[in-house]
């Protein structure tokens, strides 16, 4: 059985990551070493078999005897460990959720439904780094990868509405102080039927412009009824780092672009920040390389992997199951608001929303180890 090393398990990503190998049955394939970056000698939890106590995540020499090290630990760990692993001699498979190693050639963005011929490619030719990709960008290739796949998009643009949980654990928790912050701001308005609803917004706008630096350390400013159109960092070009993600990730993924031999498809927009929990949500614009008949695209998504769920353009399903509150918590990806734009037939516009955590981070991770250890 392969020995896996497990880092950055209890985080955020970590523990959804842990709770998907469970139910799943991962560990029963692998023999698993979990590691920490702050209580090396304590006991490592339930899901361990023979190596039951916690290593040194900094500890090179225990991370090298891992066959598979599998990290959710962040990039700043995957920074520091990783150049000293491979400079050791390690030879191991390398599986990460941060974005640093993302973008190197020697890496494959793992997405499997979505990229496994490219997978495999890399796995032929000796690849050892597996890395998760960016959220929104694997969401969104699980819900509409199909038109990627049929060679059919010509460029896309898509608009973001990114929930807190992108930014960690951390903003989650900020987002719903700001939320009972402004309640209770309000609170004796609001339970006064009689008051006046411009008193109640004035006094909201009021408490948002004055939350204390320690309401919005996470995020900056107020998210809490309110936006932020701008994720990650500024790149000095216009974009931001999210926005950057879009395009670059998208065409890695799909083995096109730089360093492949079939060109990039252009992938550009704006990513937003909004009061949303853990699911990231985006409407999209594609431009088709042809006038395909709406059916025949409608057919095509929903055949292209048992995940992604084709809701009719109505009203009725799209508040009912197109909205982060449907989607949180389940593997399902619904594809929405599918129709022909008033630009012209090849103009086609959709709206998807994935879990942040699981398609987004730690889903295409544990069926990397699986494509691994099977
Ligand atoms: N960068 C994403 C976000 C999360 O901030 O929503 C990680 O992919």
């Amino acid at each position: 059985m392969a020995l896996v090393g497990l880092v950055g398990w209890r985080g955020m990503v970590g523990s959804v990551l842990m709770e998907r190998m469970r139910a799943e049955g991962d560990f029963e394939l692998i023999e698993p070493l979990f590691f920490s970056t702050s209580n090396a000698g304590g006991n490592a939890p339930a899901m361990a078999k023979n190596e039951t106590k916690l290593q040194d995540a900094f500890d090179i020499d225990a991370l090298k005897r891992c066959d598979i090290i599998l990290t959710a630990q962040g990039g700043d760990y995957t920074n520091e460990v990783y150049p000293k692993l491979r400079a050791a001699g390690w030879n191991g498979h390398w599986i990460d959720a941060a974005s640093s190693l993302r973008m190197k050639d020697d890496a494959v963005i793992v997405l499997d439904p979505v990229n496994l011929p490219v997978i495999k490619d890399a796995l032929a030719k000796g690849g050892r780094n597996w890395i998760g990709g960016n959220c929104t960008v694997s969401c969104m290739l699980m819900g509409v990868g199909a038109l990627y796949k049929a060679g059919l998009v010509e460029w896309m643009s898509t608009q973001t509405y990114q929930a807190a949980s992108g930014g960690g654990a951390q903003h989650m928790r900020e987002l719903l102080t700001q939320f009972g912050t402004l309640n209770a701001e309000v609170k004796a308005l609001l339970d006064d039927p009689k008051s006046a609803i411009l008193e109640i917004d004035r006094k909201i706008v009021e408490k948002q412009r004055a939350l204390t630096e320690a309401e919005t350390a996470n995020f900056g400013v107020p998210l809490g009824g309110s936006l932020i159109p701008w994720i990650d960092k500024d790149l000095g070009n216009g974009m931001s780092r999210e926005e950057w993600k879009g395009m670059a990730e998208t065409n890695k993924i799909l083995g096109q672009g730089e360093g492949f031999s079939s060109p990039a498809v252009p992938v550009d927009g704006f990513c937003v920040r909004i009061g949303a929990m853990r699911c990231h949500s985006q409407a999209l614009t594609f431009k088709l390389k042809k006038d395909v008949p709406l059916a025949d695209i409608e057919a095509m998504i929903a055949a292209d992997n048992q995940w992604v769920k084709v809701v009719p353009n109505t009203r009725e399903a799209t508040v009912r199951d197109l909205t982060p509150v449907a989607v949180t918590g389940t593997l399902t990806i619904p594809v929405g608001r599918l129709r022909k734009l008033a630009m012209g037939p090849e103009y086609l516009g959709a709206f998807t929303i994935g879990d942040q955590l699981l398609w987004g981070a730690a889903e295409p991770l544990r069926r990397m180890l699986r494509l691994l250890v099977e």
